[in-house]
């Protein structure tokens, strides 16, 4: 009798889970009919695709306003697992979900234009915009004016001006980048095993730098070493000897915002792995085959040294984009930000009206991570749906003033009223929306060698975590923030792919 229920429940929770995924499927697949843009509503510009953008759009009731958004990325990238995507752990497909698929799920249209901001007239309330795609129609510049504006544009790469930066290395923020150290990785092992090539230009070629010690850095390297010890050096025994990975970080550790016990854990994976960590050492100089460094030794003593690379990945931090440059230097209550556009606690860029930044191009005193772009995505949506809802209603007290004063009656002059009150205790209640308040959930990072470190917020304090179990955890999570079912499908589809035929060695 016991397994006859047993058998049922199972039965009918495999019915009810088809059931579920089939209907997710059939909704992903056929959006219902949308709202058409109404002219009588204000035009919300939204620039930028990723974190903050993306978040705010999911949250955002589109019956609200007339929403445009601008980017020359027509999708969202879940950059958490972009470091995966260079050595082909993961295809980066996977971690992409196509903006219009976003937007054709709203209620109301929402327009997309493929195009970069170029300059943003806070005064006029115009964006400029231009088409920067291979293939251009007959207009590729044109200008779009707003009544509201988001700015969710990210940051670029920092360089710090530094020579030779930009011609030679390889950064790691976009999927270009990853595909083409994906492809770099290649060239460079199978250059490197050219017939008659001199063994120190063997060595330079498998020899990979990565510059900053940041989580970028980190996560990079790691990968880098996996690929060598799961795949390369099987598949090409002949480059065992000299393949090396050197990580170089200004500073006297690397991933400074983790706590301690996970910077010395981190750094002992990476001695058991045979990547060097360079700390204390600052580069000054790229060439296209070495990079000049500024060594501080234990004696306090500087001194300049080369070292020679097949491929150079550049992770260090961000860069504020030239469009918010621009709009920062014509803003004078934005005259001492340095980082970017300098923002109030409901993310309201300083010195404008009806404009907000949120992400990593927003100076709010948070790190530049998807967490907070996310969230504030998520504040900003909630702001402006509020404001939306407030305006409604107050075009409602309005009309029931009117309808109070033309009252007849006793009765219908007390009726009014008492939908009077309601509305005013529904738009005090709306008015109570409190500051921005980002809530840190803890940092997660891979470090190689199935392994990963965390410090999560718990109650009031924290925990610190390295190692195996902690990896799993960093894939859960990880695999459950994705942005879609079919991302979550694709990741774990390609994960499961690499543990059972490996990586793909193939150039290309
Ligand atoms: P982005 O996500 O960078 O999006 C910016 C958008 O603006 C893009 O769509 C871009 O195409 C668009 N855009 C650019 N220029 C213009 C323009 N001129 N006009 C219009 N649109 C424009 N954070 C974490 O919290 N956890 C992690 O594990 C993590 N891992 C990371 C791994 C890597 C490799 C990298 C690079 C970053 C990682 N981060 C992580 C940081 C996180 O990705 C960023 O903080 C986050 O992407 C910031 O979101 P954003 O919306 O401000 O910018
Ligand atoms: P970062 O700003 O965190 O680290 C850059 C590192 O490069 C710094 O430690 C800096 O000292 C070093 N550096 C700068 N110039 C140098 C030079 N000339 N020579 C040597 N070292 C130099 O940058 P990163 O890693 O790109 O991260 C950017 C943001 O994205 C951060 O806020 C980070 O927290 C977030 N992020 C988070 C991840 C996670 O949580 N797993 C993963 C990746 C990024």
């Amino acid at each position: 009798r016991f397994l006859r229920w047993t058998w049922r429940l199972t039965w009918l929770t495999g019915v009810g889970l088809t059931g579920v995924l089939a209907y997710s499927i059939f909704h992903l697949r056929h959006p219902a009919e949308q709202m058409e843009p109404d002219p009588s509503k204000k035009t919300l510009v939204i620039l930028g695709t990723g974190w903050g953008s993306v978040s705010l759009l999911k949250k955002l009731d589109t019956e609200n306003y007339n929403v445009i958004v601008i980017s020359p990325r027509n999708y969202f990238l879940f950059t958490p697992l972009l470091p995966s995507c260079t050595t082909g752990m993961i295809e980066h497909r996977s971690i992409m979900e196509p903006i219009r698929n976003i937007l054709r799920h709203k209620k109301a249209t929402v327009k997309f234009y493929e195009a970069e901001a170029t300059k943003i007239d806070h005064e006029k309330r115009v964006v400029y915009i231009s088409d920067d795609s291979e293939v251009k129609g007959e207009i590729s510049h044109t200008e779009v004016p707003f009544d509201m504006l988001v700015i969710g544009v990210g940051a670029e790469n920092a360089t710090f001006g530094i020579e030779g930066v930009r011609e030679n290395s390889c950064f790691l923020k976009e999927v270009d980048d990853a595909q083409k150290i994906r492809k770099s990785i290649m060239d460079c092992v199978e250059t490197a095993m050219f017939k008659d090539q001199a063994p120190e230009e063997v060595k330079r070629l498998l020899h990979t730098v990565v510059v900053g010690g940041g989580p970028t850095g980190v996560e990079f390297a790691g990968e880098l070493q996996d690929f060598f010890n799961a795949d390369l050096k099987k598949w090409i025994p002949d480059i065992k000897e000299n393949f090396h990975v050197t990580l170089v970080e200004a500073l006297p550790n690397v991933l400074p915002m983790f706590s301690k016990q996970l910077i010395d854990y981190t750094e002992s994976t990476f001695k058991e792995e045979s990547i060097t960590i360079r700390t204390k050492t600052m580069v000054k100089k790229v060439t296209d085959k070495h990079i000049e460094a500024e060594v501080t030794r234990p004696d306090g003593t500087k001194e300049r040294e080369i070292i020679p690379y097949g491929l150079l990945v550049w992770a260090t931090g961000n860069a504020v984009r030239p469009v918010v440059r621009d709009l920062m230097s014509k803003i004078p209550a934005q005259k001492n930000s340095r980082r970017g556009l300098a923002v109030n606690e409901y993310l309201v860029v300083n010195g404008t009206e009806n404009i907000w930044a949120v992400g990593d191009c927003a100076v709010a005193n948070y790190a530049p991570t998807a967490q907070v772009a996310s969230q504030e995505g998520t504040f900003l949506a909630h702001l402006l749906n509020s404001m939306a809802k407030a305006e409604t209603i107050e075009n409602e007290l309005k009309r029931l003033s009117d309808v109070q004063a033309q009252a007849k009656s006793e009765e219908d002059r007390n009726a009014a009223l008492g939908e009077i009150r309601e509305c005013q205790r529904q738009l005090r209640r709306i008015k109570q929306i409190g500051p921005f308040q980002y809530s840190h959930q803890g940092s997660l990072a891979y470090i190689g060698k199935e392994r990963a470190v965390a410090d999560i917020s718990w109650w009031a304090g924290n925990i610190a975590s390295g190692g195996t179990l902690t990896y799993l955890f960093w894939r859960s999570a990880y695999l459950s923030m994705c942005f879609s079912t079919r991302n979550r499908v694709l990741v774990a589809f390609d994960w499961t792919k690499a543990l059972l035929f490996g990586r793909d060695v193939s150039r290309e």
